[in-house]
């Protein structure tokens, strides 16, 4: 991925996301109680209240911008964007079934959404950003829309240390395709926000103030390494990237090794996998 441009990046994730739509939306419920605690924050962080017009980038499946559009309530509304149009159709039909109407979607770059300037009392992204191969450029996209005195609020992925699975994951696959080890916080990357104090200076870099990281655990349970696999497989597209150039017997040994791995896991109430996010927020200073 190194020696490609951001859009040439950019162009394989939307690739992935666009094969991934529907196995991530299926996937819902569990991601849903994965993330509760660390949306909450998320949420609490961008200080959304009723009433409010929010901007959810990178939004997937909508299962955060739900949550938002029940929060703001009928006073309120979400703009939820996506460089995946198909991911963003199940956010649409989400909102339609839980009977929300104050969703809107727009399919969009995050790095160039170009909205209305100063359009939007709050801003957040749920693991997207790290996607991004500038995410200053997408940071910068969110200040400009934002309203003066306005907040952001990201999650991403931490340190690799502290997310042994995905590593487990990503090592395992590069293994098996025969690439190198890859600079965990490469560009574009899962983790390659996780790296200390980069988020809070692209916020700082972006024009945000009051600007703060804090760490959340978001320990990923479930009955076994086998349903952690059955969700990779449907719907972590960045490790299908990796194991798409492999035949179909390559990419069951690989799978095999992972779960291998990943029993490691496996305790007498269940598997439970550690994973840290990091939240970082800011505010558009008033002028
Ligand atoms: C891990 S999913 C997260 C989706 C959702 N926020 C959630 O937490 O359920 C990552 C999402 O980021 C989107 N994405 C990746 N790069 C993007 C970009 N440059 N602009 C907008 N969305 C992007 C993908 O299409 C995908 O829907």
């Amino acid at each position: 991925m190194s020696s490609m441009s951001p859009e040439q990046i950019k162009a394989a994730t939307r690739q992935a996301w666009e094969k991934s739509a529907g196995g991530w939306n299926r996937q819902t419920p569990q991601i849903h109680a994965w993330l509760a605690p660390a949306t909450a924050a998320m949420l609490d962080g961008a200080h959304i209240s009723a009433g409010m017009r929010v901007l959810d980038m990178a939004a997937g499946a909508g299962d955060q911008t739900l949550d938002i559009a029940r929060r703001v309530g009928s006073g309120g509304s979400v703009l939820a964007t996506d460089i995946s149009a198909s991911i963003l159709q199940f956010a649409q039909e989400n909102a339609q079934r839980a009977g929300l109407d104050n969703v809107e979607t727009r399919v969009g770059d995050a790095e160039q959404l170009s909205l209305d300037e100063a359009s939007f009392d709050a801003a957040v992204c749920r693991l997207g950003l790290m996607f991004c191969p500038e995410p200053l450029l997408a940071l910068r996209q969110a200040y400009r829309a934002l309203k003066p005195g306005g907040h952001a609020a990201v999650l991403v992925f931490s340190e690799p240390q502290h997310n042994p699975c995905i590593g487990i994951l990503m090592s395992t696959a590069l293994q098996h395709a025969g690439l190198p080890p890859r600079d965990p916080f490469q560009p574009g990357s899962l983790l390659s926000l996780g790296k200390p104090g980069l988020l809070d200076a692209l916020f700082r870099e972006a024009g945000f103030t009051d600007v703060t990281t804090s760490r959340i655990a978001a320990p990923f349970r479930l009955p076994s390494a086998e349903d952690y696999l059955s969700f990779v497989r449907t719907s972590a597209s960045p490790i299908m990237q990796m194991l798409g150039q492999l035949d179909a017997a390559a990419q069951e040994a690989a799978w095999a090794a992972m779960k291998d791995k990943l029993q490691a896991f496996q305790s007498p109430s269940g598997w439970v996998g550690p994973n840290e996010l990091l939240l970082s927020q800011g505010t558009r200073p008033a002028q």
